[in-house]
């Protein structure tokens, strides 16, 4: 039985890298100070975090159906698995529970072929350009959607 308070945060591959990966674009910020924001984001919301991180999009396709049976919610950042993978697409559409892409950079003032996410197609919100301050966002905006569906949609698709 899933646990509508506990969210998955699912960080795709390279962001391992974070801090030294590309400063200019990605920041100083290592993945483990990401961690540490989710968890003291998520004590006040009552969320529970379960927080991975994988070079893998099987992996991420596993955990998202992991998901299906743990968490009330996903908070993703498929890196650049964003623009090339319907599996996960296919396996978020999969996930009945609100879903908040993230992405540190802006990938729309970037390279083309970042500005298409499948991952959009089904997420509920995304946060994007605005750091890794993005991943507390989201856990603020999941949060009452555990709850409620987001406003404006009955059902998902
Ligand atoms: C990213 C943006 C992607 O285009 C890129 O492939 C990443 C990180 C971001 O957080 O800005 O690896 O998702």
């Amino acid at each position: 039985m899933a646990q509508a308070t506990t969210v998955f945060v699912l960080n795709g591959p390279n962001l391992n890298l974070l801090g030294t990966r590309e400063p200019g674009i990605y920041g100083r910020e290592t993945l483990a100070d990401v961690e540490t924001l989710c968890r003291k984001t998520a004590g006040p919301l009552g969320l529970r975090i379960d927080f991975r991180q994988t070079n893998h999009e099987g992996v991420l396709v596993d955990w998202v159906q992991e998901a299906a049976a743990q968490a009330g919610g996903i908070v993703l950042n498929a890196a650049a698995y964003t623009h090339t993978s319907v599996a996960l697409l296919d396996a978020l559409r999969a996930f009945d529970g609100p879903v908040i892409e993230v992405h540190v950079s802006n990938v729309y003032a970037r390279e083309p072929f970042r500005h298409h996410s499948y991952v959009s197609a089904r997420a509920d919100g995304v946060m994007c350009g605005v750091g890794v301050a993005g991943y507390a966002l989201a856990l603020e905006a999941i949060a009452p959607m555990l709850d409620a569906p987001p406003a404006g949609k009955t059902t998902r698709q």
